[in-house]
Protein backbone atom coordinates (compact mmCIF):
# COMPACT_ATOMS: atom_id res chain seq x y z
CA UNK A 1 0.00 0.00 0.00
CA UNK A 2 1.16 3.39 -1.07
CA UNK A 3 2.52 6.02 2.36
CA UNK A 4 -0.13 8.41 3.01
CA UNK A 5 0.81 12.00 2.58
CA UNK A 6 0.56 15.53 4.67
CA UNK A 7 -2.54 17.30 2.63
CA UNK A 8 -1.31 19.54 0.32
CA UNK A 9 -0.30 22.67 2.00
CA UNK A 10 -0.07 21.91 5.16
CA UNK A 11 3.61 21.26 7.59
CA UNK A 12 3.89 19.11 10.74
CA UNK A 13 5.55 20.68 13.15
CA UNK A 14 7.76 18.55 14.15
CA UNK A 15 9.94 18.05 17.60
CA UNK A 16 13.37 20.07 15.96
CA UNK A 17 11.03 22.81 14.98
CA UNK A 18 8.92 23.15 18.43
CA UNK A 19 11.81 25.30 20.17
CA UNK A 20 11.61 28.10 17.37
CA UNK A 21 7.69 28.23 17.45
CA UNK A 22 7.65 27.95 21.47
CA UNK A 23 10.11 30.90 20.69
CA UNK A 24 8.02 33.29 18.63
CA UNK A 25 4.52 32.05 20.47
CA UNK A 26 6.37 32.79 23.82
CA UNK A 27 7.64 36.13 23.04
CA UNK A 28 4.43 37.57 21.77
CA UNK A 29 2.55 36.66 24.94
CA UNK A 30 4.75 38.05 26.88
CA UNK A 31 5.18 41.53 24.81
CA UNK A 32 1.08 41.31 24.63
CA UNK A 33 0.91 40.71 28.41
CA UNK A 34 3.10 43.39 29.21
CA UNK A 35 0.75 45.71 27.08
CA UNK A 36 -2.36 44.50 29.58
CA UNK A 37 -3.76 42.25 26.80
CA UNK A 38 -5.47 38.71 27.76
CA UNK A 39 -5.38 35.96 25.72
CA UNK A 40 -8.92 34.60 24.20
CA UNK A 41 -9.64 31.14 22.17
CA UNK A 42 -12.12 30.97 20.04
CA UNK A 43 -13.31 27.54 17.70
CA UNK A 44 -11.32 26.56 14.70
CA UNK A 45 -14.70 26.27 12.87
CA UNK A 46 -17.15 28.86 12.70
CA UNK A 47 -20.22 29.59 10.99
CA UNK A 48 -19.40 30.57 7.26
CA UNK A 49 -21.07 33.53 7.31
CA UNK A 50 -19.19 35.20 9.96
CA UNK A 51 -16.31 35.25 7.59
CA UNK A 52 -19.06 36.11 4.44
CA UNK A 53 -20.22 38.77 6.41
CA UNK A 54 -16.98 40.29 8.19
CA UNK A 55 -14.29 39.60 5.56
CA UNK A 56 -16.72 40.33 2.87
CA UNK A 57 -18.11 37.93 -0.22
CA UNK A 58 -16.13 40.02 -2.73
CA UNK A 59 -12.47 39.56 -1.14
CA UNK A 60 -10.00 36.49 -2.56
CA UNK A 61 -10.43 34.65 0.67
CA UNK A 62 -14.16 34.20 0.75
CA UNK A 63 -14.14 34.09 -2.73
CA UNK A 64 -11.59 31.32 -3.36
CA UNK A 65 -9.78 30.67 -0.21
CA UNK A 66 -12.54 29.07 2.46
CA UNK A 67 -12.23 25.49 3.23
CA UNK A 68 -15.96 25.04 3.62
CA UNK A 69 -18.54 22.42 4.62
CA UNK A 70 -21.84 21.35 5.41
CA UNK A 71 -22.06 19.53 9.09
CA UNK A 72 -24.36 16.73 9.49
CA UNK A 73 -27.54 19.25 10.13
CA UNK A 74 -26.76 21.08 6.82
CA UNK A 75 -25.45 24.30 8.26
CA UNK A 76 -22.31 25.40 6.37
CA UNK A 77 -19.21 25.70 8.55
CA UNK A 78 -15.87 27.11 7.87
CA UNK A 79 -11.98 26.53 8.91
CA UNK A 80 -11.07 29.85 10.02
CA UNK A 81 -9.02 31.75 7.27
CA UNK A 82 -8.22 34.83 10.18
CA UNK A 83 -9.08 35.38 13.82
CA UNK A 84 -10.35 38.51 13.70
CA UNK A 85 -14.11 37.82 12.97
CA UNK A 86 -14.35 35.07 15.75
CA UNK A 87 -12.51 36.90 18.73
CA UNK A 88 -14.86 39.66 17.98
CA UNK A 89 -18.02 37.65 18.14
CA UNK A 90 -17.30 35.58 21.09
CA UNK A 91 -15.97 39.19 23.29
CA UNK A 92 -19.16 40.47 22.14
CA UNK A 93 -21.30 37.61 22.84
CA UNK A 94 -19.65 37.62 25.76
CA UNK A 95 -20.71 40.72 26.86
CA UNK A 96 -17.06 41.45 27.92
CA UNK A 97 -17.29 45.08 26.44
CA UNK A 98 -19.09 45.83 29.02
CA UNK A 99 -16.56 45.05 31.92
CA UNK A 100 -14.23 46.32 30.39
CA UNK A 101 -13.85 48.90 28.03
CA UNK A 102 -11.14 48.99 25.74
CA UNK A 103 -11.26 45.13 25.68
CA UNK A 104 -7.26 44.20 25.05
CA UNK A 105 -6.91 40.55 23.84
CA UNK A 106 -4.25 38.46 22.70
CA UNK A 107 -4.81 35.18 20.68
CA UNK A 108 -2.67 32.48 18.51
CA UNK A 109 -3.74 29.53 16.23
CA UNK A 110 -4.15 27.62 12.68
CA UNK A 111 -5.70 29.34 9.91
CA UNK A 112 -6.66 27.87 6.62
CA UNK A 113 -6.72 29.30 3.13
CA UNK A 114 -6.43 27.62 0.07
CA UNK A 115 -4.29 29.84 -1.75
CA UNK A 116 -1.64 28.12 -4.36
CA UNK A 117 1.31 26.82 -1.70
CA UNK A 118 4.71 28.00 -2.08
CA UNK A 119 7.67 29.25 0.30
CA UNK A 120 5.77 31.30 3.16
CA UNK A 121 2.40 30.37 1.90
CA UNK A 122 0.58 27.14 3.00
CA UNK A 123 -3.25 26.05 3.58
CA UNK A 124 -2.81 25.68 7.48
CA UNK A 125 -0.79 28.44 9.06
CA UNK A 126 -0.19 29.61 12.33
CA UNK A 127 -1.14 33.63 13.15
CA UNK A 128 -0.97 35.79 16.27
CA UNK A 129 -2.37 38.49 16.94
CA UNK A 130 -4.22 41.22 19.41
CA UNK A 131 -7.61 42.52 19.32
CA UNK A 132 -8.61 45.73 21.13
CA UNK A 133 -12.06 45.97 20.91
CA UNK A 134 -14.43 49.39 22.13
CA UNK A 135 -12.66 52.16 21.79
CA UNK A 136 -12.13 54.53 18.92
CA UNK A 137 -9.09 56.55 19.35
CA UNK A 138 -6.00 57.16 17.48
CA UNK A 139 -3.60 56.30 20.45
CA UNK A 140 -4.96 52.50 20.55
CA UNK A 141 -4.04 52.52 16.91
CA UNK A 142 -0.44 53.36 17.63
CA UNK A 143 -0.82 50.83 20.53
CA UNK A 144 -1.71 48.61 18.27
CA UNK A 145 1.26 48.96 15.95
CA UNK A 146 3.73 49.75 18.58
CA UNK A 147 3.44 46.22 20.18
CA UNK A 148 3.78 44.83 16.69
CA UNK A 149 6.99 46.74 16.74
CA UNK A 150 8.19 45.75 19.77
CA UNK A 151 7.42 41.88 19.50
CA UNK A 152 9.73 41.91 16.23
CA UNK A 153 12.18 43.82 18.45
CA UNK A 154 12.22 41.64 21.18
CA UNK A 155 13.29 38.94 18.84
CA UNK A 156 15.86 40.22 17.28
CA UNK A 157 14.27 40.74 13.87
CA UNK A 158 15.66 43.84 12.48
CA UNK A 159 15.13 45.25 9.14
CA UNK A 160 11.30 44.97 9.53
CA UNK A 161 9.64 47.87 7.22
CA UNK A 162 6.48 49.21 8.78
CA UNK A 163 3.99 50.28 6.11
CA UNK A 164 0.81 52.35 6.92
CA UNK A 165 -2.01 54.23 5.16
CA UNK A 166 -6.04 54.71 6.20
CA UNK A 167 -8.98 53.88 4.35
CA UNK A 168 -11.03 56.83 5.92
CA UNK A 169 -14.34 56.52 7.04
CA UNK A 170 -17.27 54.09 5.34
CA UNK A 171 -18.20 57.36 3.16
CA UNK A 172 -14.62 58.04 2.37
CA UNK A 173 -14.22 55.05 0.97
CA UNK A 174 -17.13 55.39 -1.03
CA UNK A 175 -15.75 58.19 -2.27
CA UNK A 176 -12.74 56.80 -3.81
CA UNK A 177 -14.06 54.11 -5.20
CA UNK A 178 -15.90 56.03 -7.04
CA UNK A 179 -13.01 57.92 -7.97
CA UNK A 180 -10.45 54.79 -8.65
CA UNK A 181 -13.95 53.39 -11.22
CA UNK A 182 -13.90 56.70 -13.09
CA UNK A 183 -9.93 56.24 -13.46
CA UNK A 184 -9.74 52.38 -13.93
CA UNK A 185 -13.51 51.83 -16.35
CA UNK A 186 -11.94 53.48 -19.72
CA UNK A 187 -8.86 51.07 -18.90
CA UNK A 188 -10.99 48.02 -18.41
CA UNK A 189 -10.10 46.16 -21.85
CA UNK A 190 -6.26 46.70 -20.37
CA UNK A 191 -6.96 45.00 -16.65
CA UNK A 192 -6.44 41.40 -16.45
CA UNK A 193 -9.25 39.63 -15.63
CA UNK A 194 -9.59 39.41 -11.88
CA UNK A 195 -9.32 42.85 -12.17
CA UNK A 196 -11.79 43.21 -14.88
CA UNK A 197 -14.41 41.47 -11.91
CA UNK A 198 -12.35 43.85 -9.05
CA UNK A 199 -13.71 46.83 -11.10
CA UNK A 200 -17.24 45.95 -10.32
CA UNK A 201 -17.20 44.45 -6.90
CA UNK A 202 -14.34 45.63 -5.49
CA UNK A 203 -12.47 48.31 -6.86
CA UNK A 204 -10.15 48.86 -3.91
CA UNK A 205 -8.25 45.52 -4.67
CA UNK A 206 -7.27 46.65 -7.88
CA UNK A 207 -4.36 48.46 -5.96
CA UNK A 208 -2.77 45.52 -5.21
CA UNK A 209 -2.75 43.47 -8.50
CA UNK A 210 0.87 42.45 -9.31
CA UNK A 211 0.04 42.33 -13.03
CA UNK A 212 -1.77 44.98 -13.20
CA UNK A 213 0.74 47.46 -10.93
CA UNK A 214 1.24 49.80 -13.73
CA UNK A 215 -1.60 51.60 -13.72
CA UNK A 216 -1.94 51.86 -10.25
CA UNK A 217 0.99 54.30 -10.14
CA UNK A 218 -1.05 57.04 -11.54
CA UNK A 219 -4.43 55.78 -9.91
CA UNK A 220 -6.10 58.48 -7.31
CA UNK A 221 -4.97 58.74 -4.01
CA UNK A 222 -7.24 58.10 -1.10
CA UNK A 223 -5.69 60.88 0.73
CA UNK A 224 -7.54 63.04 -1.45
CA UNK A 225 -10.66 61.13 -0.21
CA UNK A 226 -10.44 61.41 3.27
CA UNK A 227 -12.62 63.72 5.12
CA UNK A 228 -10.86 66.16 7.43
CA UNK A 229 -11.62 64.11 10.99
CA UNK A 230 -10.44 60.71 8.91
CA UNK A 231 -7.05 63.20 7.84
CA UNK A 232 -6.59 64.39 11.51
CA UNK A 233 -7.29 61.38 13.17
CA UNK A 234 -4.61 59.74 11.17
CA UNK A 235 -2.29 62.92 11.72
CA UNK A 236 -2.59 61.53 15.40
CA UNK A 237 -1.57 58.31 14.61
CA UNK A 238 1.36 59.28 12.79
CA UNK A 239 2.26 61.72 15.23
CA UNK A 240 2.17 59.02 18.62
CA UNK A 241 4.18 56.73 16.23
CA UNK A 242 6.52 59.68 15.82
CA UNK A 243 6.86 60.32 19.69
CA UNK A 244 7.67 56.87 19.98
CA UNK A 245 10.17 56.36 17.24
CA UNK A 246 8.94 53.82 15.42
CA UNK A 247 9.71 54.77 11.82
CA UNK A 248 6.86 54.38 9.00
CA UNK A 249 6.52 54.37 5.21
CA UNK A 250 3.29 56.02 4.28
CA UNK A 251 2.24 53.66 1.19
CA UNK A 252 -0.91 55.12 -0.27
CA UNK A 253 -1.73 52.07 -2.22
CA UNK A 254 -2.09 49.89 0.94
CA UNK A 255 -5.25 48.22 1.29
CA UNK A 256 -5.51 45.34 2.60
CA UNK A 257 -7.09 42.17 1.45
CA UNK A 258 -10.28 41.81 3.85
CA UNK A 259 -12.84 44.20 3.65
CA UNK A 260 -13.48 45.45 7.41
CA UNK A 261 -11.13 47.85 7.63
CA UNK A 262 -11.75 51.44 8.23
CA UNK A 263 -9.44 54.20 8.81
CA UNK A 264 -5.66 52.96 10.11
CA UNK A 265 -4.46 50.03 8.04
CA UNK A 266 -0.37 48.76 8.21
CA UNK A 267 1.92 45.43 6.95
CA UNK A 268 4.75 44.94 8.43
CA UNK A 269 7.33 44.17 5.16
CA UNK A 270 10.80 41.86 5.21
CA UNK A 271 12.62 42.48 2.57
CA UNK A 272 13.82 38.77 2.78
CA UNK A 273 10.15 37.59 1.78
CA UNK A 274 10.24 38.57 -1.80
CA UNK A 275 7.27 39.10 -3.96
CA UNK A 276 3.62 38.67 -2.45
CA UNK A 277 4.42 37.25 0.21
CA UNK A 278 6.33 39.83 1.44
CA UNK A 279 4.35 40.51 4.88
CA UNK A 280 4.93 39.45 8.50
CA UNK A 281 1.81 40.79 9.12
CA UNK A 282 -0.60 43.24 8.64
CA UNK A 283 -3.87 45.09 10.83
CA UNK A 284 -6.09 48.21 11.74
CA UNK A 285 -9.04 49.88 12.63
CA UNK A 286 -12.17 48.14 11.93
CA UNK A 287 -15.01 50.22 13.37
CA UNK A 288 -17.77 48.47 11.40
CA UNK A 289 -16.87 45.24 11.93
CA UNK A 290 -19.63 44.69 15.08
CA UNK A 291 -22.59 45.94 13.73
CA UNK A 292 -21.63 43.81 10.41
CA UNK A 293 -21.83 40.76 12.74
CA UNK A 294 -25.28 41.38 13.94
CA UNK A 295 -23.98 43.60 17.52
CA UNK A 296 -24.14 47.02 19.05
CA UNK A 297 -21.82 49.13 16.90
CA UNK A 298 -18.18 48.68 18.71
CA UNK A 299 -15.03 50.31 17.02
CA UNK A 300 -11.80 47.82 17.36
CA UNK A 301 -8.34 47.53 15.98
CA UNK A 302 -5.65 44.92 15.84
CA UNK A 303 -3.42 42.97 13.68
CA UNK A 304 -2.11 39.53 12.74
CA UNK A 305 1.18 37.82 11.93
CA UNK A 306 2.26 35.15 10.71
CA UNK A 307 4.48 32.63 12.81
CA UNK A 308 5.97 30.54 9.81
CA UNK A 309 6.83 33.58 7.97
CA UNK A 310 8.66 34.78 11.18
CA UNK A 311 10.56 32.15 11.66
CA UNK A 312 11.53 32.21 8.07
CA UNK A 313 13.05 35.39 8.67
CA UNK A 314 14.23 34.71 12.32
CA UNK A 315 16.19 31.76 10.41
CA UNK A 316 17.34 33.38 7.23
CA UNK A 317 18.85 36.66 10.09
CA UNK A 318 20.61 33.79 12.09
CA UNK A 319 18.29 34.90 15.38
CA UNK A 320 16.00 31.61 15.68
CA UNK A 321 16.94 28.69 18.40
CA UNK A 322 17.90 25.60 17.32
CA UNK A 323 16.39 22.37 18.41
CA UNK A 324 16.35 22.06 22.53
CA UNK A 325 17.32 18.62 23.73
CA UNK A 326 13.85 17.27 25.26
CA UNK A 327 16.20 15.65 27.98
CA UNK A 328 18.55 16.00 31.19
CA UNK A 329 19.32 12.34 32.28
CA UNK A 330 19.10 8.60 30.53
CA UNK A 331 18.42 6.31 33.81
CA UNK A 332 19.70 3.11 31.70
CA UNK A 333 19.82 -0.66 33.54
CA UNK A 334 22.17 -2.91 32.23
CA UNK A 335 20.76 -5.78 32.14
CA UNK A 336 17.00 -6.90 31.93
CA UNK A 337 16.56 -7.89 35.75
CA UNK A 338 17.62 -4.16 37.05
CA UNK A 339 14.26 -2.91 35.24
CA UNK A 340 12.26 -2.04 37.83
CA UNK A 341 15.16 -0.47 39.57
CA UNK A 342 15.89 1.60 36.95
CA UNK A 343 12.58 2.75 36.69
CA UNK A 344 12.43 3.71 40.76
CA UNK A 345 15.85 5.87 40.02
CA UNK A 346 13.81 7.36 36.82
CA UNK A 347 10.85 8.12 39.37
CA UNK A 348 13.28 9.85 41.77
CA UNK A 349 14.37 12.50 39.22
CA UNK A 350 11.53 12.92 37.72
CA UNK A 351 9.78 13.66 41.15
CA UNK A 352 12.97 16.48 41.60
CA UNK A 353 11.90 18.08 38.16
CA UNK A 354 14.57 16.65 36.54
CA UNK A 355 14.05 15.48 32.64
CA UNK A 356 14.58 11.89 32.53
CA UNK A 357 14.58 9.14 30.23
CA UNK A 358 14.22 5.74 30.96
CA UNK A 359 15.84 3.09 29.08
CA UNK A 360 15.31 -0.70 30.57
CA UNK A 361 15.51 -2.37 27.58
CA UNK A 362 17.37 -5.39 26.34
CA UNK A 363 19.66 -3.02 23.98
CA UNK A 364 23.66 -3.60 25.26
CA UNK A 365 24.34 -0.26 27.38
CA UNK A 366 26.97 1.24 25.12
CA UNK A 367 23.78 1.47 22.92
CA UNK A 368 21.94 3.04 25.21
CA UNK A 369 24.63 5.71 26.08
CA UNK A 370 25.00 6.32 22.69
CA UNK A 371 21.56 7.34 21.36
CA UNK A 372 21.39 9.16 25.04
CA UNK A 373 24.10 11.15 23.87
CA UNK A 374 22.15 11.68 20.29
CA UNK A 375 19.08 13.09 22.63
CA UNK A 376 20.57 15.65 24.48
CA UNK A 377 21.19 14.13 27.86
CA UNK A 378 23.97 15.88 30.15
CA UNK A 379 23.95 12.41 32.43
CA UNK A 380 23.57 9.01 32.62
CA UNK A 381 22.25 7.14 35.70
CA UNK A 382 23.97 3.04 35.10
CA UNK A 383 21.60 0.64 36.92
CA UNK A 384 23.57 -2.61 37.02
CA UNK A 385 23.42 -5.70 39.20
CA UNK A 386 26.33 -4.28 41.52
CA UNK A 387 24.51 -0.99 42.10
CA UNK A 388 21.17 -3.20 42.91
CA UNK A 389 22.89 -5.17 45.15
CA UNK A 390 25.08 -2.12 47.45
CA UNK A 391 22.03 0.52 46.57
CA UNK A 392 24.41 2.57 44.72
CA UNK A 393 24.09 4.24 41.29
CA UNK A 394 26.47 4.89 38.67
CA UNK A 395 26.60 8.57 37.48
CA UNK A 396 28.17 9.14 34.13
CA UNK A 397 28.93 12.69 32.90
CA UNK A 398 28.36 12.10 29.05
CA UNK A 399 30.02 15.13 27.85
CA UNK A 400 33.45 14.50 30.45
CA UNK A 401 33.16 11.01 30.06
CA UNK A 402 33.52 10.90 33.86
CA UNK A 403 31.43 8.72 36.63
CA UNK A 404 31.14 8.70 39.99
CA UNK A 405 29.02 5.88 42.22
CA UNK A 406 26.99 7.52 45.02
CA UNK A 407 23.89 5.97 47.14
CA UNK A 408 20.65 5.69 45.90
CA UNK A 409 19.57 8.79 48.15
CA UNK A 410 21.74 10.79 46.84
CA UNK A 411 20.89 10.72 43.42
CA UNK A 412 18.81 13.72 43.08
CA UNK A 413 20.80 15.89 45.19
CA UNK A 414 23.81 15.24 42.89
CA UNK A 415 21.92 15.25 39.49
CA UNK A 416 20.54 18.42 40.35
CA UNK A 417 23.93 19.81 41.55
CA UNK A 418 25.43 18.77 38.57
CA UNK A 419 22.74 20.13 35.82
CA UNK A 420 23.25 23.29 37.99
CA UNK A 421 19.32 23.50 38.91
CA UNK A 422 17.69 24.77 42.12
CA UNK A 423 17.13 22.26 44.72
P1 LIG B 1 -3.83 39.06 6.94
O1 LIG B 1 -2.98 40.13 6.36
O2 LIG B 1 -4.80 38.39 6.02
O3 LIG B 1 -4.60 39.72 8.16
O4 LIG B 1 -2.91 37.95 7.59
C1 LIG B 1 -1.89 38.30 8.51
C2 LIG B 1 -0.63 37.49 8.27
O5 LIG B 1 -0.92 36.09 8.29
C3 LIG B 1 0.01 37.70 6.92
O6 LIG B 1 0.76 38.89 6.89
C4 LIG B 1 0.91 36.47 6.82
O7 LIG B 1 2.09 36.63 7.57
C5 LIG B 1 0.05 35.41 7.47
N1 LIG B 1 -0.61 34.62 6.41
C6 LIG B 1 -1.75 34.93 5.75
N2 LIG B 1 -2.05 33.96 4.86
C7 LIG B 1 -1.07 33.03 4.94
C8 LIG B 1 -0.79 31.78 4.28
N3 LIG B 1 -1.62 31.28 3.37
N4 LIG B 1 0.32 31.09 4.65
C9 LIG B 1 1.16 31.58 5.60
N5 LIG B 1 0.96 32.74 6.26
C10 LIG B 1 -0.14 33.46 5.93
C11 LIG B 1 -5.52 39.09 8.94
O8 LIG B 1 -5.68 37.89 8.96
C12 LIG B 1 -6.29 40.03 9.86
N6 LIG B 1 -7.19 39.22 10.71
C13 LIG B 1 -5.34 40.85 10.71
C14 LIG B 1 -6.06 41.74 11.69
C15 LIG B 1 -6.23 41.53 13.01
N7 LIG B 1 -6.61 42.89 11.39
C16 LIG B 1 -7.15 43.40 12.49
N8 LIG B 1 -6.93 42.56 13.46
Amino acid sequence: MPEIASPRGTRDILPADQAAYRWVLDTHSRVAELHAYRPVETPIIEATELFARAVGSDTDIVEKQMFTFDDRGGRSLTLRPEGTAGVTRAALAARLDQELRPLRLHYAGPMFRAERPQAGRQHQFTQLGIECIGERSASVDAEVVEIAWRFFAALGLHGVQLQVNSLGSPEDRARYREALVAYYEPLRDRLCDDCQRRLDTNPLRLLDCKRDAQFAESAPKIAASLSRESTEFFGRVLEILDTAAIPVTLNPRLVRGLDYYTDTVFEIWHETLSGAQNALGGGGRYDGLAALLGFAATPGCGYALGVERTIMVAKELGVAPGAAAGVDVLVASVDPPQAAAAARQARTLRDAGIRTMLDAGERRLDRKLRSADKAGARLAVVVGEDEVRDGNVTVRDLSQHSQQRVPEAELAALTLRILGMQQ
